[in-house]
């Protein structure tokens, strides 16, 4: 029988479905039966801490267990029920400008033996995973980001579970800002697109949702709140995409650090609309960063069987050496890409038909062409 083996890693901003993605593909991968029908027995090694662990092994030591730990159906039993990622993770880049080990990591997965590398991770991630594709690995691809920004799939790990927080997290702001009568301004995250901020905010029914795709009016807020107050709210939910701008500003930047990709970290734009509608209203008003909670916790229902299909899926293209592409998930199927169509400009929200711009809210009109 052919033997091949398999790298799996998770790369970039953790999120739940990332575990239940690797159990999947290693027991898919492992399957006895179908190791008989394909006449080849896989093999699967996780890779630990994103690329990381390809960039900073030690080819003599090649299996060096901080790096790297093959994977059993055993291991893996329980992994669909945990968030975070059990390989670990990192925003490490082999092809930083300022110190390239790309030549190491080709070293390496030769030094392991590797015949394909499942790749799970968002833009950066697959971006690097393209890259060595075009290098001569057999890489495939799996989407994910809370942000749910790729191009070419309508679904990314992590989203529903982000957005379950936020939904949970707004339940609770609710109870103690109707009885401060408080006016409470939620920061999601959400880089360049306001899927987490607006569909987290239909959820939860939120009086005002900013995304990054328009740029606000803070005085139009101002007035929305007070509108809102004079006919007879208590209080008022504002979800604030941190990728959100005002007109005529510029993203609110945490810290001036980069990563390795050039990201700078965002945050800030909850505070700066909860201070501005204070001192123009009146009304009190708190902020809350939901940050990293979003990425945090159990995967719910919906990432569990994602990360299911996409595990299984990664795992057929390997079987089918359909290398270069990443599984997606388009008009209700489970499908595969070219890993490119993924790294074009972001997936955002159509503000022709998916935004409200004068009530800064989710659209009220869904099957006609007005508002
Ligand atoms: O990768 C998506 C994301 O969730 C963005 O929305 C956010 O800007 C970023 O991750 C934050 O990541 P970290 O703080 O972990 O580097």
């Amino acid at each position: 029988m052919k033997r091949c083996k398999i790298g799996i890693l998770t790369g970039g901003g953790d999120c739940a479905g990332l575990n239940p993605a690797v159990k999947w593909a290693v027991k898919t991968a492992l399957d006895a039966r179908l190791a008989a029908e394909r006449e080849t027995r896989y093999e699967i090694l996780g890779i630990r801490n994103g690329w990381e662990g390809l960039m900073y092994m030690d080819p003599a030591f090649p299996m060096d267990p901080h790096h790297v730990v093959p994977l059993n159906e055993e291991l893996v039993r329980t992994w669909d029920r945990y968030g975070g990622t059990n390989l670990g993770t990192s925003r490490a880049n082999p092809y930083n400008p300022k110190h390239d080990l790309s030549r190491t990591v080709l070293q390496n997965i030769e030094s392991l033996g590797l015949d394909s590398l499942i790749v799970i991770g968002g833009e950066d991630t697959l971006g690097v995973a393209s890259r060595l594709s075009r290098e001569g690995v057999s890489v495939v691809g799996i989407p994910k980001t809370i942000d749910k920004d790729l191009p070419g799939t309508d679904y990314t790990l992590g989203f529903e579970t982000a957005l379950n927080v936020i939904v949970e997290c707004v339940d609770r702001l609710r109870t103690t800002a109707g009885s401060h009568r408080r006016i409470f301004v939620v920061e999601t995250m959400g880089r360049y697109a306001g899927w987490l901020a607006l569909e987290g905010g239909e959820s939860s029914g939120a009086y005002i949702i900013l995304i990054p795709e328009y740029d606000f009016s803070i005085e139009r807020v101002n007035d929305l709140i007070l509108e809102g107050n004079r006919s007879g709210a208590r209080y008022e939910i504002v979800i604030v995409a941190e990728g959100a701008k005002p007109a005529g500003g510029a993203e609110f930047i945490r810290d001036n650090r980069v990563d390795s990709f050039g990201h700078h970290a965002l945050g800030g734009v909850g505070e700066f609309v909860a201070r501005s509608i204070q001192d123009a209203t009146g009304l009190e008003t708190r902020s809350m960063t939901l940050s990293h909670l979003q990425r945090g916790g159990v995967p719910c229902a919906y990432d569990r069987r994602m990360g299911r299909y996409f595990g299984i899926a990664a795992v057929d293209l390997v079987v089918q050496e359909e290398f270069g592409k990443m599984v997606a998930y388009r008009s209700g199927r489970i499908t595969a890409i070219p890993i490119e169509e993924a790294l074009g400009s972001p997936h955002l929200v159509d503000i022709e038909t998916q935004y409200d711009t004068a009530r800064y809210n989710g659209r009220r009109t869904i099957l006609s062409h007005c508002r």
